[in-house]
Parts: C-alpha cells; structure tokens; sequence
C-alpha cells in the first residue's frame, strides 16, 4: 500500500520555499513510485488532506519573526477539528528566511507539539538563496519521510 504525504507551504509564489519545496518533492520521487503526494498551498489545505495523510511537510518563509500567515490560518483553521486525532504523525519543516528563521521554526515547533506530531529530522532553515546544500537536505527530508512510513519506522 502507498503511504500519503501532504505538503502544506506559504510563500510568494514561484518563490524560495517553493523552490525547498521542490527539492523536498523530488526526494520523495526519488524513493520510487509507493507514495501519493497532495501538495497544498496553506490556503487551499483542507482538515481532510490532514486526515488522510500519514506524513506531513510544512514549508514556510518567516515574515515579522513569524511562519507566513497562510500557514498559520492552516493550523488555526485544523486545530480543533482534528484534535487527538493525528497524534504521532511524523512531520517535517522547511524554512525560508532573509536573515533570521528561528522565530519561526519555534512558533511551528509549538504548534505541531500541541499536535503531537514527531519531527522525523531537524528542520531545515534555509537563509537567503537556497544554495545545494539547502535543496539537498530537503530532498533528504522529503526521502527520509517516505522511507521511514514505508518501512515503518515512524
Ligand atoms: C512581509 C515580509 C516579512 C519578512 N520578515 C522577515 C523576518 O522577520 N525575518 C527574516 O529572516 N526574513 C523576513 N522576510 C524575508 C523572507 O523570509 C525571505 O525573503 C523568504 O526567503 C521569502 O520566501 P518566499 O520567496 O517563498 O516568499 C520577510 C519578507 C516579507 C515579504
């Protein structure tokens, strides 16, 4: 059986964190053909997509310190109703920042604590351009989610 991934992201269109985002996508391609992927722009991810997933990358850039607002209207909007009932769902979390990141990465690591979600590595805070080395460790992440679900790990 496939696992599910959802990736939830903000950011301007055609923007950095797409551009992690895409790197995340082509790691989890890269593990085979054993997965169905729902990509979400924060606005349009639905309580549904959340509940149908067994992993979960979130990919934000930081405005004011913060995750973007689209996202954070993504865990206001899903908070109760799927309250107790995703608990332990291995997530990850991509970072786009101009010079800081780590208001964010807090804020999102509060939130999915409240969640019960587990990080299945450390996030990736990526500032300025994403360079190799940024693109690469998304595609770890996006790899590692998949083959961690696969083989049940996570
Ligand atoms: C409204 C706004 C607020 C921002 N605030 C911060 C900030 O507080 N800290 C920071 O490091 N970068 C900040 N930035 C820079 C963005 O995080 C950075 O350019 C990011 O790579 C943009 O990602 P995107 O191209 O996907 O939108 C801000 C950008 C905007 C547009």
């Amino acid at each position: 059986m496939s696992v599910t991934l959802l990736l939830v992201y903000g950011g301007q269109p055609g923007g950095r964190t797409e551009r992690l985002c895409a790197a995340a996508v082509a790691g989890v391609r890269a593990t085979g053909e054993n997965f169905e992927l729902r990509e979400r722009p924060a606005l349009q991810a639905s309580v549904e997509d959340l509940l149908w997933a067994q992993g979960i990358l979130l990919a934000t850039p930081e405005h004011f310190g913060y995750m973007s607002g689209a996202l954070k209207h993504f865990f206001d909007r899903s908070f109760y109703p799927i309250e107790g009932r995703t608990e332990g769902r291995p997530y990850g979390l991509m970072v786009s920042a101009g010079n800081d990141g780590s208001g964010t990465i807090t804020a999102v690591e509060r939130i999915v604590t409240g969640y019960r979600w587990r990080a299945v590595a450390p996030p990736v805070l990526c500032v300025g351009e994403p360079d190799a080395t940024a693109l690469a460790r998304c595609e770890e992440l996006g790899a590692t989610l998949v083959a961690g679900l696969e083989t049940g790990v996570f």
